[in-house]
């Protein structure tokens, strides 16, 4: 529709008609397959506002129900403004893909953006117009139930996925694309001590610096909405935070789409003891420019007698409808109203092949290998394997968002039957996922889909199989890892550790004797110890539909390991957070003049994590030679190109990603011991070497200086370039400004 006659619709409408469309109401409204994302509690709201609701989110019950909905809603509709359909598609429709926080450990953002452009294309045929996707919080803590859907502890690594994301999933915006909605702005993933929902506290400069930084990279790439955080800033909840959406976000950096609360998030505003009731609520929402409201009644029931009463303008509703409308109509929603939603289609595309494929690839680029002892792998296929643990005959390796898309999802165990052939492969359970299954009552599922709770004695005939099984073989192949409802939302744990029940058959099956190779299967980093003691250990996380295909492909070398980790493994609780990008302290454990005592350290720990951002083995060895740069100096006109040589030294072909940081010695504040810069992923075929180049400009030395301005400061900076955070060549060169 033309942009006059959009606006000749919006000034046609009467009030109520447009705070129709700031409604946004869940798929159990309209008796559909909804996905419980949230509280269910009684909104109260009236037949005409459900009738009439501008948008819906969460209905998964595939095309055929999208066009009916949509053509009894239009058939009732006054106006003909199709509804919009929004879902939270987070990594994978039919197909599913690694978790976020897996697929983060591939460095590879083109890859990313065709596995977007797939998940687009699945979910466009079934009928959903628009993704509440991709999550954009950084994170620190391993706490967080949703490490899982972030991509990591850095910002640069972080804003080349969102974009890549948001490009994958909005495209050219033909009818196989969907919208995209960044979420949740902002400092969502800093939550205090890791508990879900908790308040953050920043300074605005951290924001800018370390949390912001994802998603101006999601608005720059043409993000068409945003999902205020649930959390606090400052002490104001992001849903009324009138700074932090109008002025910042919108004001700054000239965002013009859509701002859709997270689920019932304006009524949170009164428990958060920000808003006095309802009306207040609503109107603070408003202020701060917040278009949809998701699953209250506050903008229902509120916005009109707030514009009778003088206290909001109803231009503000005019803004936030044509938004709306905008968004509709560049979805080609007034020309088609189902759009891409196609039954044929849906089955054609949704867990074709051809995607099943790319699921497997990513998995195989998101799998890292944390350590290898005697090059215990790659599997020899002549090897008797063992196969033990709860994850090891299970397809519910999809994680929070995708558990039951596990339709022809095979198991490690059918998947190392077909590699090392049936004879050789013995199958114990071991454990339980679930030591106990009581705490998931009320979390969404019902605890009878939950496997029973067994008894004491019932555990140790399972652990005393496994031993028994364990015995026949040459390999123990030990399948561990959290419960998908252990991870993602309001999934905070205080101790990420694989269950201790779990540990236990671990130690159990280590005094056999056997060599033991470790696959975790998880949403967030853990802290290990007795783990440690395995001979390998790989990081599989949830790896989706093709994950154990390419774990097997991994573990017998038929590919090998690149994925690296972008999120550090601390080696204590107590250390939680511990990320590379630290800030420079006053009296550094390493480099400082002072005596051992008085120092920026642990006496129970050491300062470094366990597994570095960074940081994943590959069966092939790299020798990085020394940093060559084309000049010492750098001035704004000019630029350094720092090249490096990596030498392929082991037997096989591999990928290495090499990693390029900077550190700011000086400046007028504190800057972090080191920043991610740049990376490239490079296939180094065994005994070849590469030369690897990275072009240092000024752009890359800016940073918020307090007065939260984007410069860089003159002086010295130390170049690293390696293969994680802590292993790397280092050289320096000078800005002259
Ligand atoms: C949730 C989440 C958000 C999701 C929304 C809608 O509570 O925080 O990420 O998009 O509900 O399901």
């Amino acid at each position: 529709m033309k942009e006059n006659k959009l606006r000749e619709l919006l000034n046609s409408l009467s009030l109520q008609e447009k705070v129709y469309q700031l409604v946004q109401l869940s798929g159990d409204f309209f008796n559909n397959n909804e996905v419980v994302t949230g509280p269910l509690q009684k909104v109260g709201i009236d037949q005409n506002v459900v009738d009439n609701t501008g948008s819906v989110f969460n209905i998964f019950g595939g095309a055929k129900a999208v066009i009916d909905l949509q053509k009894k809603y239009l058939e009732k509709s006054k106006n003909k403004i199709p509804m919009l359909f929004l879902g939270d598609v987070i990594y994978g429709y039919a197909t599913s893909f690694p978790i976020p926080l897996a697929y983060g450990c591939t460095w590879n953002p083109l890859l990313i953006e065709k596995m977007a452009e797939v998940i687009a294309k699945e979910a466009s045929a079934a009928g959903l117009h628009g993704t509440f996707a991709p999550m954009a919080d950084l994170v620190r803590d391993p706490r967080w139930g949703r490490c899982l859907e972030s991509n990591g502890e850095d910002p640069y690594l972080n804003s080349q996925y969102v974009a890549a994301m948001v490009r994958g999933f909005q495209g050219d915006f033909s009818d196989d694309h969907i919208a995209s909605c960044v979420k949740h702005f902002a400092g969502y993933g800093a939550g205090i001590a890791g508990r879900e929902y908790n308040g953050m506290e920043s300074s605005m400069r951290n924001l800018y610096e370390v949390h912001f930084p994802p998603f101006q990279a999601a608005i720059k790439a043409g993000c068409e909405m945003v999902m205020p955080s649930f959390n606090t800033i400052n002490g104001v909840p992001c849903t009324g935070n009138k700074h932090l959406l109008k002025n910042i976000l919108r004001e700054q950096w000239g965002f013009q789409g859509l701002i859709v609360t997270d689920y019932s998030a304006i009524q949170e505003l009164i428990d958060h003891g920000f808003a006095e009731d309802k009306s207040e609520a609503a109107k603070l929402a408003m202020d701060a420019t917040v278009d949809v409201d998701m699953r209250t009644n506050c903008y229902a029931n509120e916005l009109i007698p707030l514009i009778e009463s003088g206290q909001l303008d109803e231009k503000q509703i005019d803004d936030a409808v044509w938004r709306i409308l905008k968004l509709k109509n560049k979805l080609g929603l007034f020309e088609n109203p189902y759009r891409g939603a196609d039954v044929i289609k849906e089955k054609e595309v949704c867990a074709c092949q051809k995607h099943r494929e790319l699921a497997k690839d990513i998995a195989a680029e998101s799998i890292v290998l944390l350590q290898n002892r005697n090059s215990i792998l790659p599997l020899q296929k002549n090897l008797k394997i063992s196969l033990i643990g709860p994850y090891a005959d299970t397809n519910m390796i999809n994680g929070f968002w995708a558990p039951f898309a596990t339709k022809d999802v095979k198991t490690l165990k059918d998947c190392i039957e077909v590699k090392a052939g049936k004879e050789n492969v013995y199958y114990a359970m071991g454990c339980p996922l679930l030591n106990d299954n009581s705490i998931y009552k009320g979390f969404g599922v019902p605890v009878e889909q939950l496997e029973e709770s067994i008894s004491i004695d019932e555990r140790e005939h399972l652990i005393q199989e496994a031993e028994k099984t364990a015995l026949k073989s040459d390999v123990i192949l030990l399948a561990l890892g959290e419960h998908h409802l252990e991870s993602g939302e309001a999934a905070s744990r205080t101790q990420p550790t694989i269950p201790p029940h779990q540990v236990e058959l671990l130690q159990r099956l280590k005094q056999i004797g056997k060599p033991i190779v470790l696959v975790m299967f998880n949403g967030r980093p853990f802290v290990l110890n007795e783990e440690l003691a395995c001979d390998a250990i790989i990081e599989a996380w949830f790896p989706g539909t093709g994950g154990c295909e390419a774990l097997t492909d991994l573990l017998y070398n038929d590919r090998n390991f690149s994925a690296k980790l972008s999120m550090s493994f601390p080696r204590a609780v107590g250390q939680i957070p511990v990320y590379y990008n630290e800030l420079s302290t006053g009296r550094p454990a390493q480099t400082s003049t002072h005596n051992g005592r008085f120092l920026s350290k642990y006496i129970d720990c050491e300062n470094t994590p366990l597994f570095e951002f960074g940081f994943g083995l590959s069966y092939t060895s790299f020798d990085y030679s020394s940093i060559h740069l084309s000049s010492h100096t750098l001035t704004p006109d000019t630029s350094i190109t720092a090249s490096i040589c990596i030498k392929n030294t082991g037997k096989y072909d591999g990928v290495e990603v090499v990693q390029l940081y900077i550190h700011d010695i000086v400046a007028s504040v504190t800057r972090p011991v080191k920043e991610l810069k740049g990376f490239q992923r490079v296939f180094i075929k065994a005994n070849e070497t590469k030369e690897v180049q990275f072009e240092i400009t000024e752009e890359l030395l800016k940073f918020y200086n307090n007065d939260i301005c984007f410069t860089s400061e003159k002086g010295d900076f130390d170049i690293y370039i390696g293969s994680s955070s802590m292993s790397y060549e280092k050289e320096r060169f000078k800005l002259i400004k």
